[in-house]
């Protein structure tokens, strides 16, 4: 019995391979680096002093991620993390992003199917909500999206779910994250964002790191409680650890599933600012700009159903989520770079 893991050596990936290796599963990582370091997989291995196979394969190429399969024939469930995530480069570049994620996921079932794997947890994403009428945000919400990549998430869940009611066999289990965060404990891997960061909390700490002048807080006048959009944001450990109880349901049961992955609390970028501030003592500065175009004033989970069905419930607070991503940039202040 082995995971294979998609995508793994990237942020959300690196984590969760911890987690499965502490927990003592056996695991393949598939990524092609296009936005990673393979260094993450040498942290990984440091900090659970376990190893395993790492193969630098594009999803895209259906014959390299065959000869995954066929050397790993233990493979009998994966973990899909490899795809493109940048909402702005999607809006540019549309064709790229249909092109990565979808082929990416279309030759994995293809392959996970012959080879008689046939248990996924997929990594979608809040933004299948668009812009939600009312907030906590239920599974059961109408769904709808804003840019490509978020088309790219709601097409791969009905892709799966289409896979799932021509073979019964399948396990599917669809986790909706909700805006991850913070780093392992150890400091070793983290967020290690190429360029300028497109998110808040990366942006943050490089700001209180002196390595960017000045936050620009993308407008202050949303129907919130200081104005400034509110998130849900959830420590990477705590999701991490969701596709392992993800995948301990998926191998009792088929079906297909979806899941809200975030901690039900909602904070506005003001409070993250305070919460960064006060956890390292640094000074987060920042201007109120206009706001980004496509932005939704508020956006947190209802958590239910994942506690009810899954046994799982995020743990840590704002505060172990900023003292983590600030212990991480300050032991790495290049990311993965020397
Ligand atoms: P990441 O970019 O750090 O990790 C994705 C990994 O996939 C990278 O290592 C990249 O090199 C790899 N990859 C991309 N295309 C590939 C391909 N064709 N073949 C092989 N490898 C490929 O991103 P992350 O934050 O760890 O996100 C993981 C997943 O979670 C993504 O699918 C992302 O869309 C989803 N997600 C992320 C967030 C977030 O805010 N980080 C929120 C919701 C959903
Ligand atoms: N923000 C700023 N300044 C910045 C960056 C962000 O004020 O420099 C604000 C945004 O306006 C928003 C909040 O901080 O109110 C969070 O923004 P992020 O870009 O960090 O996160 P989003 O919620 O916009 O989007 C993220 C991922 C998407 C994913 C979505 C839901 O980037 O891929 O969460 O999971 F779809």
């Amino acid at each position: 019995m082995s995971i294979l893991i998609t995508g793994g050596a990237g942020f959300i990936g690196s984590h969760t391979a911890v987690e499965f290796l502490n927990a003592g599963y056996d695991i393949v990582v598939v990524d092609n680096l296009c936005n990673s370091s393979a260094k993450s997989l040498e942290r990984v291995k440091e900090i659970t002093g376990k190893d395993f196979p790492f193969y630098r394969v594009d999803l895209c190429d259906k014959d390299a991620l065959e000869k995954v399969f066929l050397e790993n024939p233990e493979i009998d469930s994966a973990i899909h993390f490899a795809g493109l995530k940048a909402v702005g480069e999607s809006v540019q570049k549309p064709g790229l992003y249909y092109y990565n994620n979808l082929v990416s996921t279309l030759n994995l079932v293809e392959l996970m199917s012959k080879y008689h794997a046939k248990k996924i947890v997929f990594s979608s994403s809040a933004t299948v909500y668009g812009m939600p009428k009312t907030v906590p945000i239920s599974e059961d919400f109408p769904l709808s999206t804003t840019n490509p990549y978020g088309e790219t998430k709601l097409m791969i869940e009905r892709i799966l779910k289409d896979i799932w009611v021509s073979d019964n066999e399948w396990s599917v289990s669809i986790l909706r994250y909700f805006n991850p965060i913070g780093a392992h404990k150890s400091g070793l891997i983290g967020e290690n964002p190429r360029g300028i960061p497109n998110n808040l909390l990366p942006y943050v700490a490089k700001v209180a790191a002196g390595q960017l002048p000045y936050l620009s807080v993308f407008g202050n006048d949303y129907d919130t409680k200081d104005g400034t959009g509110v998130r849900d944001y959830i420590h990477v450990v705590d999701l991490a650890k969701a596709h392992l109880k993800a995948l301990e349901k998926a191998e009792k049961v088929t079906g297909v599933d979806y899941f809200n992955i975030g901690t039900g609390t909602g904070y506005s970028v003001l409070e993250i600012v305070k919460a960064y501030e006060k956890a390292t003592g640094l000074t987060v500065n920042y201007k109120i700009v206009d706001r980004r175009p496509g932005d939704i004033a508020t956006c947190y989970a209802n958590p239910e159903k994942a506690y009810n069905e899954l046994g799982w419930r995020a743990e840590n607070g704002i505060e172990e989520m900023c003292e983590d991503l600030a212990n991480w940039m300050r032991k790495n202040p290049n990311g993965y770079e020397e």
